[in-house]
């Protein structure tokens, strides 16, 4: 492990830009649950029924149970040490650091994460079904079918459902990003769900503006199906194996 480290570290420092995608296993240790238990349900849901568009329809009132549980939960909980390790990270690389996370809880924020594109939203959001404004209304308890201040139609979170487009912009400057960049660290996700997963293969092609592929760097409990485009494979905590890259680095 010592010497996979060594390694990492190694890539950054010879790094002009660094890439980073985050999934749920990044706040597994901030007490957030990740998605795929083993029965193959979301906190005992299916899918289909709290993160599609139609499940929407179909019970509103449902899937804003299963969000303002969720809402509560990251009311209650802290960034932890990956967390914390990819924002110093940040502060070495400035400009030249872009985070790319699937996770909806704004940890990375709260640990001093600047340049974050949260391409499947915002669990602090809320989005209006009727004149689709935006707001950000953090972590206040919102009701089982809360209504726009505005216009009065029903909210709903501005989370990317399944069969839904990511936010346009930020899935551009993610991509951008991976395909830019020197060093891509793949964090806690099982990279199933796409297109974000596609970062990790963009991040491996070369092209006029980068002839070098990207180091991709992965940091999970277990191999995962980003694991064959690994370079490196940290496998383990990301809460105590990022710090160590981080620190090794100097
Ligand atoms: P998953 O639940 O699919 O995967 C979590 C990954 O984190 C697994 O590979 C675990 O092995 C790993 N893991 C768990 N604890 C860890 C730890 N302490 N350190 C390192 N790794 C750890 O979550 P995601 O890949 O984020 O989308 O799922 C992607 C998307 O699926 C989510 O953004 C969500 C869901 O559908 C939407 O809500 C649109």
């Amino acid at each position: 492990m010592e010497a996979m480290i060594e390694q990492a570290a190694n890539a950054l420092r010879k790094a002009q830009r660094v890439a980073v995608l985050t999934g749920a296993g990044a706040s597994a240790e901030s007490g957030v649950p990740t998605f795929r238990a083993s029965d193959g349900l979301w906190e005992g849901h299916h899918i289909e029924d709290v993160a599609t568009p139609d499940g929407f329809r179909r019970d509103p009132s449902l899937v804003w149970k299963f969000y303002n549980a969720r809402r509560e939960n990251v009311s209650r909980v802290q960034p932890n040490p990956a967390h914390i390790a990819l924002a110093k990270l940040e502060v070495r690389f400035g400009g030249a650091f872009t985070l790319a996370t699937q996770n909806v809880d704004g940890l990375h924020q709260a640990a001093g994460s600047i340049n974050v594109l949260e391409v499947h939203g915002s669990l602090r959001r809320t989005r209006c079904t009727g004149c689709r404004c935006i707001e950000d209304r953090e972590l206040e308890p919102l009701g089982e079918l809360p209504e726009c201040p505005r216009c009065g139609a029903l909210l709903r979170p501005d989370i990317v459902w399944f069969h839904e487009s990511l936010p346009e912009r930020i899935w551009q400057e993610a991509q951008f990003a991976a395909a830019m960049c020197d060093v891509l660290l793949v964090v806690g996700t099982s990279a199933v769900v796409h297109p974000a997963a596609s970062l990790i293969p963009i991040a491996r092609q070369v092209h006029d503006d980068r002839p070098t592929r990207a180091t991709v760097i992965e940091f999970n409990l277990t191999k995962t199906d980003a694991s064959d485009y690994a370079d490196i494979g940290l496998y383990g905590k990301a809460g105590e194996l990022l710090p160590r890259v981080v620190e090794r680095l100097g």
